[in-house]
């Protein structure tokens, strides 16, 4: 049977952070710091009214997990399980193999080393908690934050493509592809 993150025990702590699973409420705690520009520059969805980031966030709350710190939500995690690409034939054997991460923090918390902190105990709930054997992250390669936290939880880039996103400045980016199997995740660890 597949675990779930329903499935996982919470709250989960790191040093400085409490995580559990988003609930719908959170919504509006986050949206003053989740709307601003700062944080928009590098998200995937834009969301103009709160309306519409409740809508949002409803819909995602099933692959996201919130980070704490004093009681109040200051990080948004991303954890996806999702299909490995396959053969036909070994669609059955594939399902679910992997996981997508995401992270987000609040402005205010940023530059101590609370979006590593998050980004690492995100990479452990996908893989000891969830059991996938390989996890994926994207950015936009001039994400430089994103992109050192990626090395720096133990993620290789495994492709650069060459204006291949569109930003909402109107630019073409290059993109970047990263991840870690669960081998050298253990391999980390000991
Ligand atoms: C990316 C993000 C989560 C980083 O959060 P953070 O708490 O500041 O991260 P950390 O403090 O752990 O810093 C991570 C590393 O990035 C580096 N870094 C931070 N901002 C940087 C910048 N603008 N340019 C280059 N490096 C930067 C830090 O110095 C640190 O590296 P170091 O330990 O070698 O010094 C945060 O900036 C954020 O929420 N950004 C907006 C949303 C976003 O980009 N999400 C990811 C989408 S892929």
């Amino acid at each position: 049977m597949t675990t779930e993150l329903t499935d996982l025990d919470w709250p989960q702590h790191t040093d400085r952070l409490e995580l559990r699973l988003a609930r719908a409420q959170d919504a509006d705690e986050i949206w003053p710091w989740h709307r601003s520009p700062e944080v928009q520059e590098w998200t995937t969805t834009l969301s103009t009214t709160l309306e519409d980031h409740r809508e949002r966030w409803d819909s995602h709350l099933p692959v996201s997990v919130v980070g704490l710190q004093g009681g109040h939500v200051v990080a948004v995690g991303k954890v996806e399980r999702q299909d490995a690409w396959s053969q036909a034939d070994m669609v059955g054997q594939a399902r679910g193999q992997q996981a997508e991460l995401g992270w987000v923090l609040d402005p205010a918390v940023q530059g101590q080393g609370l979006g590593t902190e998050f980004a690492l105990a995100l990479l452990r709930v996908a893989i000891e908690g969830l059991g996938v054997r390989r996890v994926e992250a994207g950015c936009f390669a001039e994400n430089l934050a994103s992109r050192r936290i990626m090395e720096k939880i133990g993620m290789r880039c495994e492709g650069v493509f060459v204006q291949e996103s569109l930003h909402r400045s109107g630019r073409w980016l290059d993109g970047m592809s990263w991840a870690i199997l669960a081998s050298e995740y253990g391999a980390r660890q000991s």
